[in-house]
This record gives C-alpha cells, structure tokens and sequence, in this order.
C-alpha cells in the first residue's frame, strides 16, 4: 500500500539538505483520506465508550493531531514520550520513558496512537507498561508498518499503510528533529538512513 513518487526526489524547502530527501513515500493528501478512514473506523467501533487516546510523542504529533479531529467521540488525550534510537536511525532496543502520562489509566478505554512500527520493541515494551496500568481495553492504531521488520508478534487494531523497510520522515517524523513538519511522508537518503 505504500506511494511512490517517481522522481520525486528534493526538499520542497530547498537549501543545503534537499539531497538528503527522497521520493514521496505517500502524499499528504492520502495520508489525509487515510486518517479520515481511521476516524470513522473508530468512531464507529467505540461509540459506547469514548476512547482515552495516547499519544506517543514525538513522531505521533502530527497524526495524533488529525486523527483526533476526524474522531466524533468526546476523545480525551495525553502524552508520552518514549525513547527507543537516542540519535540514531537504528533500532538499538534500548526504550525508555522520557514523559510519563498525566492521567490514571484504570478502567480507561486506551486507543495508542503510534507514529512508525519497525522492529515493534518501542510497541510490545509501551503495551507492557500500559496493560501493567489496568485499563479496560487496550488497543494500539499505527499510522505506518514497516514490511518485514518486526522482530515480535504484534497486535494491531488499526493500521494507516504498510511501508517498504525504508528510513522516513515528514507528517510529524524526524532524523535528528529535522524534517517533522514535512507535509508528505519522505525517504530519508542522509547518513545513518
Ligand atoms: P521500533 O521500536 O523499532 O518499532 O521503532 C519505533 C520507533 O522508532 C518509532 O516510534 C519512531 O520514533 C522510530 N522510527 C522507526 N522507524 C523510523 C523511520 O523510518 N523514521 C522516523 N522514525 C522512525
């Protein structure tokens, strides 16, 4: 399901780094319809039951963001932010919690909103230290999954696109907190991708 570009390759902001960004992995606009199916979908299945949806900071900003938006549930938030690369672009399985979440999770209907699942050890170490919290469901939409990388089995409620292995930014994705505020998700070319 991933979108490619052909030669779509440079920064549409130019400058020294547009030789570090690639084609179009896919476009914001279908990265828009996608979202909108995602919100529906969910809107739908928890209709009795307003999810509390947890966002995991950074990478899911921006789809936290929209997703929230296309939900028409009275949805509440809160935020984590977890660390599984320090500066890299390689999984190195080390996660920790950098912010912890503000609210109590018992008896809460928990939606996690994941930006990127590659190996899928932030994943199955986030889903431990939630279901450890005593919700009363867990359930996890990612916006992209990575092909062929996950090291574990995972459970997956809601998925936006499969991806090819590749390293991405842009739609709230960085390398090195750079290239978040692209508005297409892009393949990074730059070193460590
Ligand atoms: P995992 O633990 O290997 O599944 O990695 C998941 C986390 O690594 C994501 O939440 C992202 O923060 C980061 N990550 C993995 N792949 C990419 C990528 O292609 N671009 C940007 N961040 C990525």
């Amino acid at each position: 399901m991933a979108h490619r570009e052909a030669g779509g390759g440079g920064s549409p902001f130019g400058g020294s780094d547009s030789t570090e960004i690639g084609p179009i992995v896919v476009p914001a606009s279908e990265l828009a319809r996608r979202v909108r199916e995602l919100g529906a979908e969910i809107t739908e299945d928890y209709r009795d039951r307003a999810p509390l949806l947890v966002s995991v900071l950074k990478g899911a900003f921006v789809f936290a963001s929209d997703l929230s938006r296309a939900i028409r549930l009275p949805v509440e938030m809160d935020f984590m932010a977890i660390s599984s690369y320090g500066m890299a672009t390689k999984s190195s399985g080390v996660v920790r919690i950098v912010k912890d979440l503000d609210q109590d999770l018992t008896g809460r209907h928990v939606l996690v909103v994941e930006d990127i699942v590659d190996s899928g050890l932030t994943l199955s170490y986030l889903r431990r230290s939630l279901l450890a919290r005593n919700p009363a469901s867990l359930e996890v939409c990612a916006l992209l999954v990575k092909d062929g990388q996950q090291r574990i089995p995972l459970d997956l409620r809601y998925v936006g696109f499969h991806v090819p292995a590749d390293f991405v930014v842009g739609y709230g994705l960085d390398v090195q907190e750079r290239y978040r505020n692209l508005p297409d998700l892009r393949v990074f070319l730059g070193e460590g991708s």
